[in-house]
């Protein structure tokens, strides 16, 4: 956490010193500790970035809502100013309630720092923004979400910023063919939105690498719980945690988290440039000489989010630290409803087909298995809980079947604790050529599922329910 205001830091160095004391030997009236590297991921979700309130004795990281902060004296002004001091100067760089969510995502996601922004398309720009300008390339794999591909071919194309799509990520040539000399960064998600397409990172990973190039991973729908990008070669990651880091669906958020471990100058050296990261300020060094494996989120923070500002309120930042606190509980139940639910789909008569990595019968069973590992009971891997079915009638069975649901919300939306469904041909990919829609498997007849937290058993009632109604309409329309 390279953020933090000078309080922030005076009580953090309160806690550092009860952290040089043994572990069970800290007094009765425990301090939070600041340092939780080692320790159990269900440990580091509750308690790292808390830091120890030494003026009110606050058990959880309060709001902080001030847009500024004080200077100490006319010099440390200066000193801000100049970046001779990282301390914030105005809340749009960094928030110590932000701080919290930041430093504790940073430590699931085992990267060095994060950047806590006001929406996942927002950490998806700012990531990008910070390695690429106007003149330069981005390849990403073609099965994403709709949003970030409309981001891509509007925004991202308005400002000179060109992507290309890779179709099958498992050919090295079609990589070779997409990348340029002029490309900054590979682009990617975990488990793609909408149809649980999982892909091979640590592959993706491998030819980043030998074309000395940063690979961007986008792991909303994976999340920490069930998969750590950096494990598999990624160097940086972000997310919309609206979805299950937030966990409620009542904040919108993003993040960027920083793997620390892409070697900037080592790529300069082979040919690419990343002025933000690696240009020299006189008397300041590069981002590299002063943050080292921060580097990254530091540019990001400064050169990026600051400019542009797509700072998080420090309200949806507190929900998302308190969201952090049951991740792994929540993703655990989020996957054993989605296995079960998914295994029951196919069985269906109603049903064409379910696109869930997780199901032993999908195609891509073994890399979810390998990557995801199994649930429990070894029923399936834990690939999540958004993923596609596809009804029969076309879209007049996805009508009938949408039109019947009562516990499912008809909404866009992914990942938090209510079932959510949406027809992605006219929704997300409606904008979509329909060869690009084709492609990618948006049929009329495909629904995005997000499962919920409810009992599985309602779940599966409603989602009869609905099939009822598309029984009623298949080989009547016929559409699709
Ligand atoms: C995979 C993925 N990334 C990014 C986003 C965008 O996030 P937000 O809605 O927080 O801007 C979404 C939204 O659905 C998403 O599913």
């Amino acid at each position: 956490m390279a953020d933090c205001t000078k309080a922030h830091e005076t009580r953090a160095q309160g806690a550092a010193a009860h952290d040089s004391l043994e572990h069970g030997a800290a007094p009765a009236a425990a301090t939070p500790h600041t340092d939780w590297s080692g320790f159990g991921f269900e440990t580091r979700q509750v308690h790292a970035g808390e830091y120890p309130d030494l003026n009110t004795g606050l058990r959880v990281p309060p709001i902080a809502l001030s847009a500024g902060y004080v200077f100490d004296d006319f010099d440390d002004q200066v000193d801000r100013f100049a970046g001779r001091s990282i301390d914030p100067i105005y809340s749009r760089q960094g928030n110590p309630t932000n701080s919290v969510a930041e430093a504790r995502l940073a430590s699931l996601e085992g990267g060095s720092s994060a950047v806590a922004v006001s929406s996942g398309q927002a950490a998806i720009s700012s990531a990008l923004f910070a390695i690429a300008q106007g003149g330069d390339h981005i390849v990403s794999t073609a099965s994403i979400y709709g949003g970030t591909r409309i981001l891509f071919g509007r925004s991202f194309k308005r400002f000179g910023i060109e992507v290309d799509y890779v179709w099958d990520a498992a050919d090295d040539a079609e990589w070779d063919r997409a990348i340029r000399p002029n490309t900054k960064a590979i682009y990617t998600e975990t488990i793609p939105n909408p149809r649980n397409d999982v892909t091979d990172l640590s592959r993706i990973a491998e030819v980043a690498a030998r074309h000395n190039l940063p690979l961007v991973v986008d792991n909303t729908v994976g999340t920490p719980a069930l998969i750590r990008p950096f494990e598999h070669g990624a160097n940086i990651v972000v997310h919309s945690t609206t979805k299950f880091l937030t966990g409620h669906g009542a904040a919108v958020g993003g993040a960027i988290v920083d793997g620390g471990n892409f070697d900037w100058e080592a790529a300069e050296r082979a040919g690419r440039s990343y002025p933000l990261i690696t240009d020299v300020k006189p008397g300041l060094g590069s981002m590299v000489d002063r943050f080292g494996p921060g580097a990254y989120a530091r540019a990001t923070r400064e050169g990026v989010v600051n400019d542009i500002g797509p700072a998080l309120s420090p309200f949806n930042g507190f929900l998302l630290h308190q969201g952090l606190e049951t991740l792994s509980l929540r993703m655990e139940r989020h996957v054993a409803s989605s296995l079960e639910i998914a295994a029951w789909l196919e069985q269906q008569p109603e049903v064409e087909s379910v696109d869930y990595a997780g199901l032993p019968s999908s195609p891509l069973f073994e890399l979810a298995a390998r990557d995801y590992g199994l649930t429990a009971d070894g029923a399936g891997a834990r690939t999540g809980s958004v993923f596609g079915v596809t009804v029969r009638g076309g879209i007049a069975g996805a009508r009938a079947f949408v039109n019947g649901l009562r516990v499912f919300s008809r909404m866009t939306g992914i990942g938090d604790t209510r079932s959510m469904i949406i027809h992605p041909l006219t929704s997300t990919h409606a904008t979509f050529a329909p060869e690009i829609n084709e492609r990618l498997g948006i049929t009329p007849g495909l629904l995005r599922l997000s499962i919920g937290l409810e009992s599985a058993g309602d779940l599966i009632a409603d989602l009869r329910a609905g099939l009822d109604g598309v029984a009623a309409v298949d080989g009547v329309d016929g559409v699709g």
